[in-house]
C-alpha cells in the first residue's frame, strides 16, 4: 500500500517531524510504500475564494491558483492511504495545513463521480506543546475536513510531551497497521 504522510509544521526538528518518521517506519515495517510530503517545503498559496466565494472549483475540481498544489493534488489521487501530521496552533492547524487542506476540500467536497479521497483510511495526528489544549479542537477540524471529502477516519491521535513515548508507539503501531490493511 502507497501512504501519503504530510507533515505541516516550520520545525524541521521538532515533534511534527518526529511523529513523521516514526510513521514512515510503521508503513515501512507493513512492506507499504511511503511518501513523504513537508508541506512547509511547498509554495501553497491559500485559498482565493474566487467566483464571489463559490470557487470555479466546485464545478472543475481544479483550483486555479498556479502554485505546488497542482502536483500534490494529483499525487493525491495516486496514494491509497494518508497521514496527517500537524502542530497544534491555536488550537488548531498549522498555517501550511490550513492552506492546503482548505483547497484541497474545495476540489475534491463536491466532487461525486471521482473523488480523489474517498474511502481512503486517514491517520490524523496533532502535535501539541506542553499544555496539549487545543488538541481535541485541532482534531475536530480535522475531522470535520475528512467528513467533508468522504475519507474514511482510521485514527485521530494526539500527542504531547507529556504522552510522547507512549503516543510515539501508537503512532508507528496505527502506521503499521493502515500500511497492511
Ligand atoms: C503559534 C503557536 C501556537 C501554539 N498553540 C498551541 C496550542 O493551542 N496548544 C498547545 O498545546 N500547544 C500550542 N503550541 C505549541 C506547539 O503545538 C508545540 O510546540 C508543537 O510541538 C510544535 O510542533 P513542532 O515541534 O513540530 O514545532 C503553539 C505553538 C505556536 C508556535
Amino acid at each position: 500500500m502507497k501512504v501519503m504522510i504530510i507533515t505541516s509544521s516550520p520545525n524541521k526538528d521538532g515533534l511534527t517531524e518526529t511523529c513523521g518518521r516514526v510513521a514512515r517506519q510503521g508503513v515501512e515495517a507493513a512492506k507499504g510504500e511511503a511518501v513523504m510530503v513537508r508541506l512547509n517545503d511547498l509554495n501553497i498559496a491559500k485559498c482565493q475564494a474566487c467566483d464571489n466565494g463559490w470557487g470555479t472549483c466546485l464545478k472543475e475540481h481544479r483550483c486555479q491558483v498556479e502554485d505546488d498544489f497542482q502536483n500534490l493534488h494529483e499525487s493525491v489521487g495516486a496514494v491509497d492511504a494518508f497521514i496527517i501530521i500537524t502542530p497544534v496552533y491555536w488550537g488548531d492547524l498549522s498555517e501550511s495545513a490550513k492552506a492546503f487542506f482548505d483547497r484541497l476540500r474545495r476540489c475534491e467536497a463536491p466532487n461525486q463521480s471521482r473523488n480523489r479521497l474517498e474511502g481512503k483510511p486517514v491517520i490524523s495526528v496533532a502535535a501539541a506543546g506542553g499544555s496539549g489544549r487545543g488538541t481535541l479542537t485541532c482534531l475536530s477540524s480535522l475531522e470535520r475536513l475528512w467528513t467533508h471529502v468522504r475519507a474514511d477516519i482510521f485514527d485521530l491521535l494526539g500527542i504531547t510531551r507529556r504522552n510522547r513515548d507512549y503516543m510515539l508507539e501508537a503512532i508507528r503501531s496505527a502506521a503499521n497497521q493502515v500500511a497492511a490493511s
